[in-house]
């Protein structure tokens, strides 16, 4: 197992627990979606992996992380610093990943990255501002920031919610071939079931800190043994018809 959860528990301050009794493991390569409403404590979940809570949230219970793991974020734009060009923020995390290694060994492998996250004109691209990329670009430089220290773990915390249909399709589509090309395992965060499916062959369904029910994607989604569920698939149908009426 890459990662492995075991009595998770997460509390704010006053003790008020926010994720409760999780457990889950990931093989090599595997695949896991997180899906709930707002709230539900996948955010959380995500920072307990990589270790950046914040201070005031209490864990208990294990996480034990074999490999190296990196988070792409939901928004791009507040995740990327405005006054670096989107090269240089690449290049600076290949080098904290590469002791060692010069400017220029960095650059290029900057270009590759860009290259591999289907940046097309990498050369060029490197020395854009964020605030000059559209959002699908500006996701393709965080993942592209996220591969440059080569993790184990692939951890995406709801990568396309702010992008447009189309983009997210885009963005999604990398992310399933990079996963599957790099042999990475993936945690990936969504409200939403009709995303998670595109990307992942397990699933957790999750409420208010806890885990209501879990397995492989395709069974839960078939045949879901909770009411929660159940509803959470009613409601992701009614929003698809709704956008694809729109
Ligand atoms: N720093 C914090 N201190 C106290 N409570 C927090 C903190 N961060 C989050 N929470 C609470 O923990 C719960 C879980 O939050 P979390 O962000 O993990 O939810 P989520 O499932 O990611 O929701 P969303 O879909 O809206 O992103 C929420 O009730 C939230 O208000
Ligand atoms: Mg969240």
């Amino acid at each position: 197992m890459v990662l492995t959860v075991h009595h998770l528990r997460l509390e704010a301050e006053d003790g008020m627990p926010l994720v409760h009794d999780l457990s889950f493991e990931l093989a090599r390569g595997e695949t896991l979606g997180i899906v709930g409403e707002s709230g539900s404590g996948k955010s959380l979940t995500l920072r307990a992996v990589l270790g950046i809570l914040p201070e005031s949230i209490g864990r208990t219970g294990e996480i034990s992380c074999t490999g190296r793991a990196a988070m792409v974020f939901q928004e791009p734009a507040t995740a990327l610093n405005p006054t670096m060009r989107v090269g240089s923020f690449v290049a600076d995390v290949w080098r904290r990943h590469h002791r060692g290694e010069s400017r220029s060994v960095a650059r290029t492998a900057a270009v590759e990255l860009f290259d591999q996250v289907g940046i097309a004109d990498p050369e060029r691209r490197l020395r854009a501002w964020p605030h000059e990329l559209s959002g699908g670009m500006r996701q393709r430089v965080m993942i592209a920031a996220a591969l440059a220290s080569a993790p184990e773990i692939l951890l995406c915390d709801e990568p396309t919610t702010a992008l447009d249909v189309r983009v997210q399709a885009q963005i999604l589509d990398l992310l399933h071939g990079l996963v599957a090309e790099r042999e990475m395992a993936m945690v990936f965060v969504s409200h939403d079931l009709a995303v998670v499916s595109r990307v992942c062959e397990r699933l957790l369904v999750m409420r208010r800190g806890e885990l209501v029910e879990a397995g492989p994607l395709a069974e839960v989604v078939a045949a879901p043994a909770q009411e929660y569920t159940r509803e959470l698939l009613a409601a992701n149908l009614a929003r698809r018809l709704a956008e694809g009426a729109a």
